[in-house]
C-alpha cells in the first residue's frame, strides 16, 4: 500500500524546514523539496532520528522545466501519495521595477505562482478522489495590497491568495482542506536574499519560523486565511480600509532606499 506523505517545497531553510519539522513531530511522514541537497540530508536525517518518521529527500531546482513533474514522477516511483501538500518555495526582490533584471522577476513569478498551481494542479484531482488532503499555500502579507519596490513580489502572493480563497471554496464538502498562510515579517534567510533592509521593521512585528509553521498547522481545518500574529491581522485588517493608492504610495515611502 502506498504511503501517505506531507510534501513541503523550499524545506531546506525558513518557514519550510519548520514546516516539515512540525509535521514531523506529529508523525508525517515527509518529502522534503528543494535545491540545497546537503540541508535537506541532514533534516531528513535529523527528522527520522528525532521522530522516527520517513523522510525523502528530492533535490530539485523548481525553475528547471518540467520540475514538478519530476518530484511527483518520482513520489509515485517511490510507492508515496501526498496526503499534505506544502507550496513553501518562493523568494522575493527588491527594487524599482523598471531597474530590476526582467528574467530574475519572471523566475519570481515561475516559482511562487507557477510551481505552486502545477504542484496543487497535479496533486489535487488524487486527494479529490480519495476524498482525504490537504493544500497548504504560503503567500504573505504582502498579498493584500500593493508592494512598491517589491512589486513583482505583492503581485504573486496576491495571486496565491485569490487561487487559494476560490480553491477552497470550490473543494468544500470534498474532503479536502485548502489553507492559504500569509506571514508577516518572519526571521528567515528572504530579507537578506530579498535585497531588502528590514531593520527599521520594529521589533514586534517580528515572528519565528517556528511559530508561523505552529500556527500554519493548527489552522488547517479551520480556517482559509490565517494571517500570523496579532500584529500583522491587525495591519492587514486596517488595510481593507485604505485605498489601494495610498497603500501604493506608503509602501513606495517605507521601501525606497530600503531595497537595493
Ligand atoms: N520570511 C518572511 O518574512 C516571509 C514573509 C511572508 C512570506 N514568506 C514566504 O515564506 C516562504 C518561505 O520563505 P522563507 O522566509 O522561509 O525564506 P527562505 O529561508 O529563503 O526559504 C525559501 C525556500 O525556498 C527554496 N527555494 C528557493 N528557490 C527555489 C527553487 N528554484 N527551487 C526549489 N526551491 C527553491 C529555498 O531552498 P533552496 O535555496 O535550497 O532551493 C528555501 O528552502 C516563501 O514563499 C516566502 O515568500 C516569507
Amino acid at each position: 500500500m502506498a504511503q501517505n506523505v506531507a510534501l513541503v517545497t523550499g524545506a531546506s531553510s525558513g518557514i519550510g524546514e519548520a514546516l516539515a519539522r512540525r509535521l514531523a513531530r506529529d508523525g508525517r511522514s515527509l518529502v522534503l523539496v528543494a535545491r540545497r541537497a546537503d540541508r535537506l540530508e541532514s533534516l531528513a536525517e535529523a527528522l527520522r532520528a528525532e521522530h522516527g518518521v520517513e523522510a525523502h529527500v528530492l533535490a530539485q531546482d523548481l525553475l528547471q522545466a518540467g520540475a514538478v513533474q519530476a518530484v511527483l514522477a518520482e513520489v509515485e516511483r517511490r510507492g508515496l501519495t501526498v496526503e499534505w501538500l506544502v507550496n513553501n518555495a518562493g523568494f522575493g526582490t527588491g527594487g524599482r521595477f523598471d531597474q530590476l533584471p526582467v528574467e530574475h522577476e519572471l523566475e519570481e513569478v515561475r516559482l511562487n505562482v507557477e510551481a505552486l498551481v502545477e504542484f496543487t494542479g497535479r496533486c489535487l484531482p488524487g486527494m479529490v478522489a480519495r476524498r482525504r488532503g490537504s493544500v497548504m499555500n504560503i503567500a504573505s502579507m504582502a498579498a493584500f495590497g500593493p508592494m512598491a519596490y517589491s512589486a513583482t513580489y505583492g503581485a504573486t502572493k496576491a495571486f496565491v491568495l485569490s487561487f487559494s480563497e476560490a480553491i477552497a471554496a470550490e473543494l468544500r464538502g470534498t474532503g479536502v482542506q485548502v489553507l492559504c498562510v500569509c506571514p508577516g515579517f518572519t526571521r528567515t534567510e528572504f530579507q537578506e536574499k530579498a535585497h531588502i533592509d528590514a531593520s527599521a521593521v520594529p521589533g514586534f512585528f517580528w515572528m519565528s519560523a517556528e511559530e508561523v509553521a505552529d500556527q500554519a498547522v493548527g489552522a488547517l481545518g479551520r480556517d482559509t486565511v490565517l494571517v500570523n500574529g496579532f500584529m500583522n491581522s491587525l495591519a492587514t485588517t486596517t488595510l481593507r480600509f485604505v485605498p489601494r493608492s495610498l497603500v501604493a504610495r506608503a509602501t513606495a515611502v517605507f521601501m525606497k532606499g530600503r531595497a537595493a
